[in-house]
């Protein structure tokens, strides 16, 4: 195993997300509050950021709400509890090394890599309005891969659904590592590992995976009155049509709802009582967005403190400590690579 390139004593983590809008309950289980707890657990050195320029990749043609967005994400993660105290929080195009870099990578990554990822095709496909035939998009990956290899991170914490994209990264730096040495034969770009979100079931409100493109999301922003009222039209066990039969909440999405939110008391009630068909769908899902918005309340409280210059502020100043990180990395791939007038000087001189 290489060396850390730092020196460090904690582990590194880092991961990010696309501006895609205000986040939803799906993002925060599944990625944001996994990342407030590894923050907490004070043993990681933790780098989170907002990707902006892969939104581009697929929102080019109008990119009008990318900086919007990347502030309402910035605010949801604030809201979260990350905290720029403990963590670095930056924004991916106010640290151009990021650009570099994926530049140089894409150099020695073999297109076949790039057209074999499985959301490649997939996307395309998926979203057949906008033309996603551009380098760029292909080339999404090989940023992904800069943008985690630049801090050098021990760990990038993400869900499923990006693990394979954390395995290219491994393959590009290793393709690198192979190709070029740093000082005293170190890897310059060691492998990082992926941390597996665990990531519960949870559905949206028509009971599919809940998802921006479904539009089925209960919102992290979104007031006690909407919570309640997006509860109320959502769907329950198809097998409990009048109030009188009884249902199961292992079959039901409100059942879902509860299992991640809801105390193992409120648990104990929801089964008994819709088993029993003591209880209607309507008082089930009161209970439910009663456990809901006891995660949402605080979320929204600590988001509300915000005002937006202090959100900007808190970007760039995250944003500064990243790009010092990450010129250090770039020093050593520069080196590496040797795209420094310094390394012809030294060898020249006949030097080591
Ligand atoms: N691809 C990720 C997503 O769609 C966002 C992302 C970009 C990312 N670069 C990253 C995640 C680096 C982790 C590490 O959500
Ligand atoms: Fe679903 Fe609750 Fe209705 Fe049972 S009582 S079907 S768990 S909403």
């Amino acid at each position: 195993m290489a060396e850390p390139a730092t020196s460090s004593s904690r582990p590194r983590v880092l991961s990010g997300m696309r501006p895609t809008g205000k986040l939803h309950l799906g993002n925060y289980m599944g990625a944001l509050a996994n990342w407030v707890k590894l923050q907490n657990q004070n043993q990681y050195e933790c780098y989170f950021f907002i990707a902006d320029w892969h939104a581009l990749t697929t929102d080019y043609a109008d990119p009008s709400q990318i900086a919007p967005n990347s502030l309402e994400v910035m605010l949801d993660y604030l809201g979260a509890g990350l905290d720029p105290a403990r963590s670095v929080l930056f924004l991916q195009s106010r640290v151009l090394q990021h650009a570099e870099l994926a530049l140089l990578l894409g150099m020695s990554t073999p297109l076949g890599w790039l057209e074999r990822v499985p959301t490649y095709k997939d996307m395309q496909e998926n979203l057949s309005t906008k033309d996603l035939t551009t380098y760029g998009f292909l080339g999404y990956p090989v940023l992904m891969a800069s943008d985690i290899l630049l801090y050098q991170p021990d760990f990038v914490p993400v869900g499923q659904d990006q693990q394979a994209h954390v395995e290219l990264t491994r393959e590009i730096a290793r393709r690198f590592n192979s190709h070029y040495k740093g000082a005293a034969e170190r890897e310059v770009l060691p492998e990082p590992k992926v941390l597996l979100t665990p990531s519960p079931k949870l559905p949206g409100t028509d009971g599919r995976k809940m998802s921006k493109s479904y539009g089925n999301t209960i919102q992290m922003t979104d007031p006690e009155p909407v919570v309640r009222q997006k509860l109320k039209t959502m769907v329950t066990d198809p097998a409990r049509i009048r109030r009188s039969d009884p249902g199961e909440p292992d079959k039901c999405p409100v059942g879902d709802l509860h299992k991640v939110f809801s105390t193992p008391e409120t648990m104990a009630k929801v089964y008994e009582g819709c088993r029993s068909a003591g209880i209607g769908c309507i008082e089930c899902k009161g209970w439910a967005a009663d456990s809901l918005m006891k995660v949402l309340q605080p979320i929204q409280d600590r988001r509300a403190q915000f005002t937006q210059p202090q959100v900007i502020e808190i970007l760039e100043d995250g944003s500064r400590r990243a790009h010092a990180r990450a010129e250090q990395t770039m020093c050593e791939v520069r080196q590496a690579m040797q795209l420094t007038l310094s390394t012809v000087r030294e060898a020249g001189a006949g030097g080591q």
